[in-house]
């Protein structure tokens, strides 16, 4: 996939009522989503991060986006995904440190099958079905996640979530007033 140049769209932080929202599947494949796909790509590289699902942009559609190769300093692989779905998932499990660029600054161990299979249209509208194992499957079970209003702290214990919360309630009022 060719990247063509996106512009920087502005990243949701969490609470936000989009963040909770189950996003609606992608009935037509218009120019406007393959727009969003781009922007959501070069939003991603500029944070930087490896995975950006539609709705931490505020668009409630199922689109995520991502690229895992960057962290080896590889060739960039970037991948967008309209409505993903995993398809299969194995018995074996992985714990990774997950981030999100939602939540910023925050680092928690999640446990989640260690390889899926995911299905979904690409920009063309073509069906594309791949397995991912590694940091690529738990960055697509996360970025799925997002689409149906999941974050990653949702299975932490309520106390250290609400710790977060809050943390990033304040972040958001100091945000607020170096924008005012
Ligand atoms: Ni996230």
């Amino acid at each position: 996939m060719t990247i063509s140049k996106g512009m920087k769209r502005a990243i949701l932080i969490h609470p936000d009522p989009k963040l909770k929202a189950v996003a609606t599947p992608v009935a037509d494949l218009s120019d406007g989503l393959r727009i969003l796909a781009d922007d959501m790509l070069e939003t991603m590289y500029a944070a930087p991060g490896i995975g950006l699902a539609a709705p931490q942009v505020g668009v409630l559609e199922r689109l995520i986006v991502l690229d895992c190769a960057r962290e080896d300093g590889a060739t960039p692989q970037p991948v967008a995904m309209f409505n993903p779905r995993v398809a299969a998932a194995s018995d074996e499990r992985n714990v990774y440190e997950e981030g999100c660029l939602s939540i910023p600054q925050i680092y928690a161990d999640v446990e989640r099958p260690a390889e899926v299979t995911v299905d979904w249209l690409d920009r063309d509208g073509n069906p594309q079905c791949q397995g991912f194992s590694g940091l690529w499957a738990t960055c697509v079970q996360h970025e799925i996640d997002h689409l149906d209003g999941k974050l990653f702290i949702d299975g932490l214990k309520p106390l250290k979530r609400h710790m977060i919360t809050r943390k990033m309630k304040k972040l958001k009022r100091e945000m607020a007033r170096e924008k005012a």
